[in-house]
């Protein structure tokens, strides 16, 4: 849709359907799809896709994965019909940036017309976006506040800790720098401590290795004297892409009555999850990658009331970057209704069109259903996973792949035929540079370094997401593409 065509649409104060978008040139399943988005009525029922499970009818587990991801093309055709994505390029790498689709560009651009056109300010709580997005996560609007992104959320949730000299904060070596730059800060001016736990890598490990590393761990500080506080840890790490078992480490949480920290920079649009009934203290999300949202956007959910999920008191917590605070209420929000959420997402005047944006993006998602989104981007993971273990063999896989609980939709491993060579950190980099250079259309994918247990060096292993615009026959050719190029830089 041209710029014109947008203003036109606000000019005359008409809302945004398929026939005021250029759709002449769409197929009729693209113009269905868009209605069922809410660009018209009728949104279709559509059935999940089986879960992952090989070896069924003489198939390998790759064969009857790929059954399962092309079972309904025609749908993801449609769905992958709505982002503007570049065709000279395979987008693999949306753990880091994901990109608006077309309803969601249509909203920004219209929304900033708008406001431009009558100097709109953006001083609000946004209560009312909150309302709309928070049943999509299991959570009361006064429990989920629109953050600038994840760091952003665990900033608010780390610094706002009333921390005492001497607590400690279990947390792994995989963590990013989103949440271990508030932990440093609160190290250098709380005095608190950070105990971190080394990562496993690969296949070998389960939901129960983390339950006993983290229990573990919590029970030899306190044997120490030492007083644990908090728990941090990322779901999933952005490293080998484990899913650390929320579920799992809450019940670890809860017996021995931490506040959680949750980074979940990759979870919303990738992962379906209700938060309330998970019960941590606090989750950080991006807005701007597997949920497609506009940059600067993300969800900081806060738990605001003692639920039978996480019956421990609420921590306590001031908001450090606000316009909105009440001393009394807030000390009492256990009690009474305060709506803590509000006091993060209101700082000063924002804006607007970017998280009218956001709750489109979330619309969109929605309207497709996210637990089908999730099986399908897992399952192109797991997909993944297995001709990766079919050409590299297991012990190449830096991700978990048996075990659904730590599953989701990235997968790291080492290309390299030669395995040392992982830790060549040129030699990663010259990989995924000529996974785009030598190949039409180019794969966009990254690496990403990580401390391996018993390993001299840190290793760079090559991380590819899967979303909901990459079908089977890519993942074919990005398998067969990364096999001949490690063979070439052998
Ligand atoms: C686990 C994790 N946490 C935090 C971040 C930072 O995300 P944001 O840019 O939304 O602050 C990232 C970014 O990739 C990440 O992977």
């Amino acid at each position: 849709m041209s710029s014109v065509q947008v203003e036109a649409s606000v000019q005359n104060c008409t809302a945004i359907t398929p026939e005021t978008l250029a759709t002449e040139n769409w197929s009729s399943k693209r113009r269905d799809f868009l209605r069922m988005l809410g660009y018209g009525a009728g949104a279709a029922a559509l059935g999940p896709l089986m879960t992952a499970c090989g070896g069924a009818n003489g198939q390998t587990a790759a064969e009857q994965l790929r059954a399962e991801l092309v079972r309904d093309t025609a749908f993801w055709k449609n769905v992958d019909g709505m982002f503007v994505l570049n065709p000279a390029k395979y987008f693999m790498n949306i753990g880091t940036a994901g990109s608006m689709p077309q309803p969601t560009l249509d909203t920004f651009a219209a929304d900033n017309l708008a406001k431009a056109r009558d100097s709109l300010n953006g001083y609000s709580n946004f209560a009312d976006l909150r309302k709309k997005l928070a049943p999509t996560f299991g959570v009361d609007y006064d429990e989920l506040a629109i953050s600038a992104n994840t760091s952003s959320g665990m900033c608010h949730a780390i610094l706002g800790l009333d921390w005492q000299p001497g607590d400690v904060v279990v947390t792994t070596n995989h963590e990013h720098g989103g949440g271990l730059t508030p932990l440093n800060i609160a190290v250098a001016r709380y005095g608190i401590e950070v105990s971190m736990i080394p990562m496993p890598t690969g296949n070998n490990q389960t939901a129960a290795t983390y339950t006993n590393l983290f229990d573990e761990r919590v029970r030899q500080l306190k044997a120490q004297g030492k007083r644990v506080r908090a728990m941090m840890w990322s779901s999933p790490t952005y490293k080998t892409g484990t899913l650390l078992p929320m579920a799992e480490l809450m019940g670890v949480v809860k017996a021995h009555g931490l506040i959680s920290i949750v980074d979940g920079a990759h979870l919303p649009g990738m992962m379906q999850y209700d938060y309330g009934a998970l019960g941590m203290d606090f989750m950080s999300g991006a807005g701007h990658k597997w949920q497609c949202g506009p940059g600067s956007t993300g969800f900081l959910i806060i738990r605001n009331k003692v639920r039978s999920s996480n019956p421990l008191p609420l921590p306590k917590w001031f908001p450090v970057h606000t316009s909105s605070y009440n001393a009394a209420a807030l000390a009492n929000r256990a009690n009474a209704f305060y709506d803590v959420a509000a006091s993060v997402t209101s700082c000063g005047s924002v804006h607007t069109p970017m998280f009218n944006a956001l709750v489109k993006s979330c619309e969109v998602w929605d309207g497709i259903g996210r637990a089908k989104i999730q099986t399908y981007v897992t399952t192109m993971s797991a997909y993944l996973k297995e001709k990766i273990v079919e050409r590299w063999g297991i012990n190449s896989l830096y991700s978990p792949k048996d075990d659904p609980k730590l599953t989701c939709a990235l997968t790291c491993f080492n290309p390299f035929r030669n395995p040392a060579d992982v830790m060549d950190s040129k030699k990663s980099s010259d990989f995924v540079a000529r996974m785009a250079s030598d190949y039409t259309p180019s794969f966009i994918i990254r690496n990403v370094n990580f401390p391996v247990i018993g390993a001299a060096a840190d290793h760079y292993g090559i991380r590819i997401s899967t979303h909901l615009w990459t079908n089977a026959d890519e993942i074919d050719a990005l398998v067969d593409a990364m096999w001949t190029l490690s063979g070439k830089m052998a």
